[in-house]
């Protein structure tokens, strides 16, 4: 199978388990990528099935938008029992890295929001450690220097993504050489640096469920 394959085969499963759980009034919080995106594409197979959704991007807007999916502001919404999203690793405890989109601080909201985050993703994520990936951490433009010098105290090695500007006006250090053994904690020491808007650990909160694409079927681990 290709690796399209196997997102287009996680983006079914996620389908298949949510749908018995949805209703007219339901809203499905989406994420963003190529595999959130085979998920929406699914997702407009059963547009009576739910109410609509909120995006995590601007670019999750325009296609649930496209296929005549409403999309809701998340201020205007009180209940979220899902959000479907991708991820660049997740490790066995369902600690995620993700950002490579650099949506990573409104699906890190979205999530937070919801009550069940189920992650898609192809076997190649699935990681015994972090930190493979670079961590992306979006940052407040006029505090890129001052961020990157603090990430290198923590001994990674910061990449400016050069030419990518956020939905919200910010750019993106990607940072590369992290060994992630505490990823909560990591978590939270990067936020706590002046200028850092979010960074791409999903730990503090992890996905619930991995839907994990292999060439045997599709795994869920929980
Ligand atoms: C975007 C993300 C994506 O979920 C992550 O990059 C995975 O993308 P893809 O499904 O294309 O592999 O975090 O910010």
């Amino acid at each position: 199978m290709t690796q399209d394959q196997l997102k287009q085969a996680v983006a079914q499963a996620a389908i298949d388990f949510i749908l018995p759980k949805l209703d007219d009034k339901s809203i499905i919080g989406v994420g963003t990528g190529s595999t959130a995106n085979f998920f929406i594409d699914l997702l407009a197979q059963h547009k009576m099935a739910f109410d609509g959704a909120v995006a995590s991007s601007e670019a999750t807007a325009q296609r649930l938008k496209g296929h005549g999916i409403p999309v809701y502001d998340l201020n205007s919404v009180s209940d979220l029992e899902f959000y479907v999203d991708g991820a660049d690793e997740s490790n066995e405890r369902l600690e995620l890295i993700k950002g490579g989109g650099a949506a990573l601080t409104r699906e890190k909201i979205v999530a937070a929001v919801a009550k069940t985050f189920i992650c898609i993703a192809d076997e190649s994520k699935l990681v015994p450690i972090l930190g493979a990936f670079p961590l992306p951490v979006e940052v407040i433009p006029m505090a890129r220097s001052h961020v990157a010098r603090q990430l290198v105290k923590l001994g990674g090695d910061p990449v400016y993504r050069e030419g990518v500007l956020t939905d919200n006006g910010n750019i993106i250090l990607d940072v590369y050489n992290l060994q992630i053994d505490s990823p909560a904690k990591l978590e939270e020491q990067i936020n706590n640096i002046v200028g850092v808007v979010t960074n791409g650990l999903f730990a503090q909160r992890p996905a619930n469920l991995l839907l994990l694409g292999t060439k045997d079927g599709v795994k869920s681990i929980k």
